[in-house]
This record gives C-alpha cells, sequence and structure tokens, in this order.
C-alpha cells in the first residue's frame, strides 16, 4: 500500500564555499580534490527535488570561512516550533551555531534555547512519534539528551555510537515515518545495549547492511513516501518499496567527501509554535 507523505519545510545552505581542509571525521581527507561546482549541481538537484515533491526550501546564508555549513542538519533541532540551537565538539565549526540562530530569530521562532551541552543538531537527534532518539559517543555530549528532554518535554532515548565512521546518529539510523514510529537502521554503529533498546523499541524496523551504511544509506529524508536517499545504496531499494515507500536516489559524492549526504544537508522545520500554546520554557 501506497504511503502518504506530508509537506515539509527544510533548512537548506548552498555548499558556495564548500571544501575539506581539516579532518575530523574518517570520511574527511584534506588531500582529495573536491569539484566545488559539481558539488553545487548535485546539492542543488536536493533542493529542487524537495520542491518538486511540493516541500519548502528555506535558505541559510553560507559563510566563506565555514566550509561544512552546508551540512544544515547539525545547526538545529526544532520541533512544534521551538528550537533548539547547536553547539560543536570541533572549534573548526562552532560558529555555524550563532549563524543558525541568527537565521531563527530574523524568521520569526520566539522559541530558542541557546545550548549548555555539546548537540550537533539532528546530526545526533532524530525525531519519531513517541520520543527523540539520540545518539553520543562521538558528538553530541549525552547531557545534551536531558537538556533536549527538558526544552522539548518529549523522551529521550539515548543511543552510544560506537564505529567512528558512523558519528553522527543521522549516518546510522533514518525515521521513515514520523507518525507511525517506522526507522531504519544499521545495527552495528552501535553498542550491543543500545542494539537492545533499538530492538524492543522497534522490531519491525528495516535493517540495513553493512554496504548500504558504508554508501550513507541511512543519511536519508522521508516524508512519509518519498525516501531521498544517495543512488548507490542500492540495497536499501527493494526493501523500502517492500514496505510501500518511494525511494528516491541523489546523487550527492562531492559532499561525501566531508562526511555527509541526503539528511545532512537538510535540517526539518517541525511545526510553528501557535501563540499561546508556548510551555513557558
Ligand atoms: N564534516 C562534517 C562534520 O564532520 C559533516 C557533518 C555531517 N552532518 C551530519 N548531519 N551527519 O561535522
Amino acid at each position: 500500500m501506497p504511503r502518504d507523505a506530508t509537506p515539509r519545510r527544510y533548512l537548506m545552505c548552498p555548499p558556495a564555499h564548500f571544501k575539506v581542509t581539516y579532518s575530523i571525521n574518517p570520511w574527511m581527507d584534506p588531500a582529495k580534490p573536491v569539484d566545488l561546482p559539481l558539488a553545487l549541481a548535485q546539492w542543488e538537484d536536493l533542493r529542487d527535488r524537495y520542491r518538486s515533491l511540493g516541500h519548502t526550501v528555506e535558505l541559510l546564508e553560507p559563510q566563506e570561512e565555514l566550509p561544512d555549513m552546508v551540512y544544515a542538519a547539525n545547526g538545529a533541532t526544532v520541533i512544534d516550533g521551538r528550537v533548539l540551537g547547536a553547539r560543536f565538539a570541533h572549534a573548526e565549526r562552532e560558529p555555524e551555531a550563532g549563524a543558525h540562530l541568527d537565521w531563527f530569530r530574523a524568521n520569526g521562532f520566539a522559541r530558542i534555547h541557546e545550548p549548555v551541552h555539546i548537540n550537533e543538531g539532528e546530526g545526533d537527534f532524530a525525531v519519531t512519534a513517541s520520543c527523540l532518539l539520540a545518539g553520543r559517543g562521538f558528538r553530541s555530549s549525552p547531557l545534551s539528551h536531558a537538556e533536549a528532554q527538558e526544552f522539548f518535554c518529549r523522551p529521550v532515548i539515548g543511543l552510544d555510537l560506537v564505529d567512528p565512521r558512523y558519528y553522527h546518529l543521522d549516518t546510522a539510523l533514518c525515521v521513515l515515518d514520523d507518525a507511525g514510529d517506522e526507522i531504519m537502521y544499521y545495527p552495528d554503529a552501535f553498542s550491543a545495549g543500545s542494539r537492545s533498546v533499538l530492538a524492543r523499541l522497534f522490531p519491525d524496523a528495516l535493517i540495513a547492511d553493512e554496504q548500504a551504511a558504508a554508501e550513507f544509506g541511512l543519511n536519508a529524508v522521508s516524508d512519509g513516501r518519498h525516501v531521498l536517499l544517495p543512488q548507490s545504496a542500492v540495497g536499501l531499494f527493494d526493501p523500502l518499496r517492500d514496505r510501500g515507500f518511494e525511494p528516491i536516489g541523489m546523487d550527492l559524492s562531492e559532499l561525501l567527501k566531508g562526511g555527509g549526504s541526503v539528511k545532512c544537508c537538510t535540517q526539518e522545520l517541525r511545526g510553528q509554535e501557535l501563540p499561546g500554546q508556548g510551555l513557558g520554557i
């Protein structure tokens, strides 16, 4: 049975100044050249694909001295119009947090929390219908999980990442249906205890294999029906179709050189807070 898509609002940042000059994850090799025009064209394809599916894409101004800014998912987490700002683990990316906060302030978001603890936004927070899944081990601090729970008033499930190639939660797990708690993930990226937690909470999850994970197939974005993912993650296409999803392969090979793909480039802006409905936090 085909699934229903729901219109989404995304925040993206064009890779106008994208380059790999430092290495903060195993995918980044400053010795490997980046084809900037190709990176831009691939990113534009993703942006245009979202728009053609009926989604809204907002744009963040790229800054020359911040080559990783294209990975907009890391800059904040937004649920019910409430914005939890980011705080980056590495000095190289630190100023991105302020650029995101400025954007939210200029765009009518009133409930903004500047974090005390390190969290890399949707890189490590994934939103399901019933909870917030939260990665830790490489970037976001476990202390940020409690901070997120308090701010969003949603239960947070902490998950331990153990493989440096999958340093953010969104490189190893993707929410396919955020109305029905359906996910896909790569078990080997997680500790034994976290694997058991995932199996207990999501017994029907789509399990990705090593090949799909290594192609960044879990770094995907779903609108409830269409699942945009790297086109090279071929092993996921049929399992997604079997569940009624429509996989859409994207080529983001240049952005993989920085250790990111579809999801990393896409921050979801969930819900506008309605007047009078704030929790006053
Ligand atoms: N080079 C960036 C970093 O290491 C890539 C971030 C990818 N973003 C993501 N949401 N996983 O921080």
